[in-house]
């Protein structure tokens, strides 16, 4: 068995946490660090994206990965490059905000696959939208998925929290505070409201999206789905932050 770690470095406890979860799996774990030009719209992102090699190293082999595979570009994309669709939830939320973003995570990802053909491989839940839709295309591999990883105040851990000074930081720390309210209402539009309401305390906080879907295909929840999720998405002084929490009560209308 063979387990493979997809990651972009600038590796933390989040990635470490799925590094752990794959030696749980096989003894054989594969961490690919590969910044993936495909599933960013904007070139200031991609350059801005952080870097540290190694310690990603020191960090994966810490963590239990057997092997730290740093692919090039011309690796991943030898050819042309054949597109994945990521359909119409990959158009909803992040995919709005974000075009073609899905698209791209989705491409690299099947060509991770192709290469390295592993029986498992190992998400986060952070990226919720994107573990499901990597679900959707994972024919051969069973996809495994790990709970969101978040500092003590709450922050959910990201990469990009590395760009946020330690005031930001602390602003940032609305969405876990709002997801956390909203999560534990057993009423559906309550939960929508308090959800509203929290964010809106917080002024630099600039709101994208603030939804409750239904898992299944991450319409609009009703109190007939049964697996329901808050997400938010936005940004404190133009970093964007993305986050999500499951509905903890059984929630009604
Ligand atoms: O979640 C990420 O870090 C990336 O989107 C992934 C899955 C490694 C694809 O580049």
């Amino acid at each position: 068995m063979t387990v493979l770690v997809p990651t972009m470095g600038s590796l933390h406890r989040g990635h470490q946490a799925l590094i752990k979860r794959a030696r749980t799996l096989s003894k054989e774990v594969i961490v690919s660090i590969f910044v993936n030009p495909l599933q960013f719209e904007n070139k200031v992102d991609l350059e801005k994206y952080p870097r540290s090699p190694q310690l990603d190293i020191e960090l994966a082999t810490l963590a239990g990965a057997t092997e730290v595979w740093f692919p090039e570009y011309e690796d991943i994309y030898p050819g042309k490059i054949e597109t994945l669709s990521a359909g119409p939830v990959g158009s909803l939320y992040e995919g709005a905000s974000r075009p073609e973003h899905f698209e791209g995570v989705l491409t690299v990802v099947n060509r991770l696959f192709e290469m390295v053909k592993p029986t498992h491989a190992v998400f986060g839940e952070k990226d919720f939208q994107q573990l499901f839709l990597i679900k959707t295309i994972a024919k051969k591999v069973e996809i495994v998925s790990v709970p969101t990883i978040r500092s003590g105040s709450g922050l959910a851990l990201s990469s990009r929290n590395t760009h946020l000074s330690e005031l930001e930081r602390e602003c940032a720390e609305i969405i876990s505070r709002a997801l956390t309210a909203a999560t534990q209402e057993n009423n559906l539009l309550q939960a929508q409201r308090k959800l509203e309401e929290i964010l809106a305390s917080e002024a630099s906080f600039k709101k994208d999206y603030a939804v409750i879907i239904d898992e299944k295909d991450f319409s609009i929840a009703k109190e007939s789905s049964q697996k329901k999720r808050a997400l938010v998405a936005g940004w404190i002084n133009g970093i964007r932050l993305i986050d999500n929490m499951p509905m903890s009560k059984e929630v009604r209308l």
